[in-house]
C-alpha cells in the first residue's frame, strides 16, 4: 500500500517529464494556494526522497513507514497549528542524480514544507545543496558522512540530521574489535563509489590504528559488484582476524557468502549500512560471528523502543529497522519544530530545527548541536543464527 503510493507518485513524476498534458494536471494538482511555498491549501505538504527501489530498496521502504507512522499519529492528535499533513515521495532508484532531480521537483515544484531523508550519504550530499540553496529545512534520518551537514568549514543552515556521525561510528568499531574482541590485526573492503563506505572505512582505519592495531590489507569494490574473489584472495593472503566491510547490505551479504566459500572463517565487521532483513536472506548465515554498529536494538527494553515496535509491527506486521526508527523520529523532530515555530515559513520551521534540544525520539534523546547533527549513543550488533542480536551500546 505505501510502495503503492510512491509508484504512483513515480510514475506521475515520470509522467511530468515525458508529456506536457500531464505536466499541466500534476500542476495543478500540486500549486500552493499561497505562494507562500509551506502551506499547500489547508494542508502541510512533507517530501521524502528515498530508495523505494533498487540494491537498497529497504532503505527508502523502511524510512518511508517510519515517516507515515509518524505523520499518521500526529494528524491524529489534530496535525499542526490546526492543519493536516500530506506527505510527497518520490523513489531516487538509489541513485544520487535521481536524488537531486526528485529535490528540485518536491522543492521548485511542489514545494514542500520540508524533505525528509535520504538514507544513503552520497545522496542526501546530492539533495543537501538543493535544500540549502532554495532555503527549505532537510533532515536526513540515517546519513552519517560528516560533509551531509558540513561543507568545509561552513555548517549548511537548512540542512540536519538526527543520527550521529561517521567519525564516531568508525570509533565505534575499532574500540570494539581493539578492546572486546581483542582483535589486533584486520582487513579493510570499501565500496569506493560510496561516501558514507570511503568515509567510515577511514575514520575505523584511523582509530583502529591508533589503539595499536595493524591493517594488513586494504581493498575496494563498486556497488552492483558480483565476485569480490580477487579482494578476498588478496585478504585472505594477509591472514587478519576480522574483516571491516562498511558497504551496504546486498554487496556485504555477498561478500560473506563468498569469503566462507574460500575457506576463511574470519568475523566480518561493519555499520548501519548492513542494517536490512535482506542482508540475512541473501548471506544464509554467511554473516555469523560478525558484528556491526547501529542506531537501534529492537530488542531494547526501553519502553519507548517496546511502544514503537508494537505500534510499527501492528502497521506493518514486521519489525522496524534503523531507518523506520530514524524515518519516525526525523518527522517527529520535524513536527515538534513546526509546532514550536511561530509561522510556519522556511526561516521559522528552520530556527526551530536548530534549536530541538533533549527531544524524546525512539532511537535515543535528539539534540541538534552546531553542526547540525544529533549526538548519540550506538549500538553493536552480532550475527548470530542468521539474525541481529544486541552486544552492546557505546555512548559518545
Ligand atoms: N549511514 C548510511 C549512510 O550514510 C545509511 C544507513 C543508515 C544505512 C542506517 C542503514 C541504516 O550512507
Amino acid at each position: 500500500m505505501q510502495f503503492v503510493q510512491a509508484f504512483t507518485t513515480m510514475v506521475l513524476a515520470v509522467a511530468t517529464m515525458t508529456t506536457g498534458c500531464r505536466e499541466k494536471k500534476v500542476d495543478q494538482e500540486s500549486a500552493p494556494s499561497t505562494g507562500g511555498g509551506s502551506v499547500v491549501g489547508e494542508k502541510i505538504l512533507l517530501g521524502h526522497i528515498g530508495s523505494m527501489t533498487g540494491d537498497n530498496a529497504t532503505f527508502g521502504q523502511s524510512t518511508d513507514n517510519g515517516i507515515r507512522l509518524a505523520m499518521d499519529e500526529q494528524n491524529k492528535k489534530g496535525g499542526i497549528k490546526g492543519k493536516q499533513l500530506d506527505l510527497r515521495t518520490l523513489d531516487d532508484q538509489g541513485k544520487p542524480e535521481e536524488a537531486a532531480v526528485a529535490a528540485t521537483r518536491l522543492i521548485t515544484q511542489d514545494r514542500v514544507s520540508i524533505v525528509l531523508g535520504e538514507v544513503a550519504s552520497s545522496r542526501s550530499l546530492a539533495i543537501a545543496p538543493i535544500a540549502d540553496s532554495n532555503r527549505v529545512p532537510m533532515i536526513s534520518n540515517a546519513s552519517t558522512n560528516p560533509r551531509v551537514t558540513k561543507d568545509g568549514a561552513k555548517t549548511r543552515p537548512y540542512v540536519f540530521r538526527v543520527c550521529f556521525i561517521d567519525p564516531f561510528q568508525g570509533t565505534v568499531m575499532a574500540k570494539f574489535a581493539r578492546e572486546t574482541l581483542k582483535v589486533s590485526k584486520v582487513a579493510v573492503l570499501r565500496d569506493v563509489g560510496n561516501d558514507y563506505s570511503v568515509g567510515l572505512a577511514q575514520f575505523f582505519s584511523a582509530k583502529f590504528h591508533d589503539l595499536g592495531g595493524e591493517i594488513a590489507s586494504d581493498q575496494s569494490f563498486k556497488a552492483g559488484d558480483q565476485d569480490f574473489k580477487a579482494q578476498l584472495t588478496a585478504i585472505k593472503a594477509k591472514n587478519p582476524e576480522a574483516i571491516y566491510v562498511p558497504g551496504y547490505y546486498t554487496e556485504v551479504a555477498l561478500i560473506g557468502r563468498q569469503a566462507r566459500e574460500l575457506g576463511m572463517k574470519q568475523a566480518l565487521l561493519g555499520g548501519d549500512g548492513w542494517d536490512s532483513e535482506k542482508l540475512y536472506e541473501i548471506a544464509k548465515g554467511a554473516l555469523d560471528g560478525g558484528y556491526f554498529s547501529n542506531h537501534y536494538a529492537p530488542e531494547d527494553p526501553s519502553p519507548v523502543i517496546r511502544e514503537f515496535v508494537r505500534k510499527y509491527e501492528a502497521t506493518y506486521k514486521s519489525v522496524p529497522d534503523a531507518m523506520a526508527v530514524l524515518g519516525y523520529d526525523a518527522a517527529n523532530v520535524g513536527f515538534n519544530a513546526m509546532q514550536r515555530a511561530p509561522d510556519l515559513s522556511s526561516s521559522a520551521i528552520r530556527d526551530a530545527i536548530e534549536q530541538t534540544k533533549g527531544f524524546q525520539g525512539v532511537s535515543g534523546i535528539i539534540t541538534i548541536d552546531a553542526d547540525h547533527n544529533a549526538v548519540k549513543s550506538a549500538v553493536v550488533m552480532k550475527v548470530q543464527n542468521n539474525e541481529p542480536k544486541y552486544a552492546a551500546t557505546i555512548s559518545p
